[in-house]
């Protein structure tokens, strides 16, 4: 064969695996509203930086005549390219390939390219789109897969790990994305279970749709299992690159730094108002939030999910932060079970990657009642807890209004390390709220008067004043500084700088045992 003709050979090839499943396959996906493998790729790596790895791997499977049906590149296509410049490893589930299924060769072309993003300190993005384990494949598929499972969670902490779901994900598959750090969904079009609907009308009766059971809505607002719910594919690639510009590329590498056109000591009087005067009225902390952070760009995470917390990236000053911030716009900002677990989650994320967390406080404690203690208020409260005392980034908190009972100790106090705490003028800091302290301490007094309710209402006047406020907190040095509210930007950035050196460290040890 002369070169020419050996080249010609290669570039056959590499168009012959580009049709992956085939022409008809692939219209069907895009009838679907799906992009393929390999444009999917396209639209979320930097133009032209996509380097393919693999491209040339078929499967070794015989047992139902599979050997008569050979796909280069298998059901997945694997590589690295740039976001913004910066190295990224992908795989990429090509459904028009055996329904993107994951047996023998599929799970080592990924646990390749895992290995390499591992070794070289760079983020993983996984598209996921496939029918599970290969059913032809059998017991191998099942190893296959816990292969991935298994660098999926040596590698946590480690490099930033991100899934997309852009198709189906059933069955064990959902583990994989269930240990990265963050799982994107597209709406109508992708759905994660278990079980699905056959097997679940079989068992329980139920009667349930796709979308009904698993869908990215489902799973962005009641299950919390994904982070961001996109309207479409191009929106979830494109957030995806958002996401990875406030992250480092691993652990031992600080977040990027941001260059900003906003002013660093840009004061906003709209601050000093936006606590109402009556402390039962809401407000939407994620005005504040946008009021401070630079250019208003705050990326929520799990915006739908347990939203009386809001936990975000933002910058500051051009630093990446991490924010976590009670909501009182709804539950009046209450901690509960999905809250805790929520924010717990987000706090060991950034502080696996080096992020510093700016916490907003304005919490009335934690969520009374019988089915909150039932499902373990008290055990996943205590992850909260765990997170934001083990965390060892800087830990700046601004107290805004409540701060009341264990919640404020749990909300980065100073005690479990906070290192700047700041309060405004409109901070509360006592064990409990007035009305709930006066029914308590002054129970028999109240019962014995002649005018309960006036005396209640001199009494609640009263503990207000005297407690409802920054300074007793402090005057004992809980608080390091009570600002007025328009000074919170620059007050936060010139703390970050502060603590851009902070050095902190737990005791050695193999790994601590949160409470799960
Ligand atoms: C092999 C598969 C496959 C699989 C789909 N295909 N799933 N091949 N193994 N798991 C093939 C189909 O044969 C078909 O091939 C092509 O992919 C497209 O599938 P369709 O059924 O035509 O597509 P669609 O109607 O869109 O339905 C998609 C689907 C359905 C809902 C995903 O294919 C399906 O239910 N598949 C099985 C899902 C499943 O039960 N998987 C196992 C889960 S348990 P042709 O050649 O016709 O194009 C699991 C365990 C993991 O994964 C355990 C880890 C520990």
């Amino acid at each position: 064969m002369s070169d020419s003709s050996k080249i010609e050979q290669l570039q056959k090839k590499r168009q012959e695996a580009v049709l992956g499943g085939g022409p008809e396959r692939i219209e069907v996906q895009h009838k679907r509203g799906r992009l393929t493998a390999r444009e999917r790729i396209d639209l979320l790596l930097d133009n032209g930086s996509f380097r393919e790895t693999d491209m040339f791997v078929t499967h070794r499977t015989y047992d139902f005549n599979l050997d008569q049906r050979k796909v280069l590149s298998d059901s997945v296509v694997t590589g690295w390219g740039t976001i913004d410049g910066r190295l990224i490893y992908v795989f990429s589930q090509d459904f028009t390939v055996f329904g993107g299924s994951l047996g023998e060769v599929h799970a080592e072309k990924v646990c390749k390219i895992m290995d390499m993003a591992l070794k070289n300190g760079a983020p993983i993005i996984g598209l996921n789109d496939s029918g599970g384990a290969r059913i032809q494949e059998g017991v191998v598929s099942l190893g296959a897969y816990a292969d991935i499972f298994l660098r999926n969670t040596l590698a946590s902490g480690v490099i930033p790990q991100i899934s997309a779901v852009m198709g189906p994900c059933a069955g064990g598959a959902v583990y994989s994305p269930a240990l990265t750090d963050f799982i994107f969904m597209v709406r109508n079009s992708s759905y994660m279970f278990v079980t699905g609907p056959d097997v679940v009308k079989t068992v329980t009766h139920e009667e349930v749709d796709f979308e009904e059971l698993g869908g990215a809505d489902v799973h962005g607002s009641t299950s919390g299992v994904c982070h961001y719910v996109a309207d479409n594919e191009s929106d979830c690639l494109y957030m995806i690159r958002t996401l990875l510009s406030y992250l480092p590329q691993n652990n031992l590498e600080d977040p990027p730094f941001a260059a900003t056109t906003d002013d660093r000591l840009r004061t906003e009087e709209r601050l000093d108002t936006i606590v109402p005067d009556d402390p039962s009225k809401p407000y939407e902390i994620r005005d504040a939030i946008r009021m401070i952070v630079d250019n208003g760009a705050f990326f929520e995470i799990h915006e739908h999910y347990a939203p009386n917390i809001v936990v975000g990236f933002a910058r500051l000053g051009g630093h990446s932060v991490g924010i976590v911030a009670n909501q009182p716009a709804v539950l009046a900002g209450v901690l509960d079970i999905n809250s805790s677990d929520k924010a717990a989650r987000f706090v060991r994320f950034c502080d696996s990657f080096n992020i510093p967390i700016i916490t907003f406080v304005d919490v009335p404690g934690f969520l009374p009642g019988t089915s909150q203690e039932h499902h373990g208020i008290i055990r996943h409260g205590a992850k909260l807890l765990y997170a934001f005392c083990e965390a060892t980034v800087p830990k700046i908190t601004i107290i805004t209004r409540k701060a009341y009972g264990g919640a404020y100790d749990v909300m980065s106090s100073k005690h479990i390390r906070g290192d700047l705490n700041l309060a405004w003028p409109s901070a509360e800091l006592a064990v409990m709220g007035p009305e709930g302290a006066v029914n308590i301490i002054f129970r028999k007094e109240l019962e014995e008067s002649p005018n309960p309710d006036q005396r209640r209402a001199e009494l609640v006047a009263e503990y207000r004043e005297k407690f409802a406020n920054p300074y007793i907190a402090a005057s004992r040095g809980y608080i390091d500084d009570v600002i007025e509210p328009r000074l919170t930007r620059p007050r936060l950035i010139n703390a970050l700088e502060m603590l851009s050196n902070k050095r902190d460290r737990n005791p050695a040890k193999k790994h601590g045992n949160i409470p799960l």
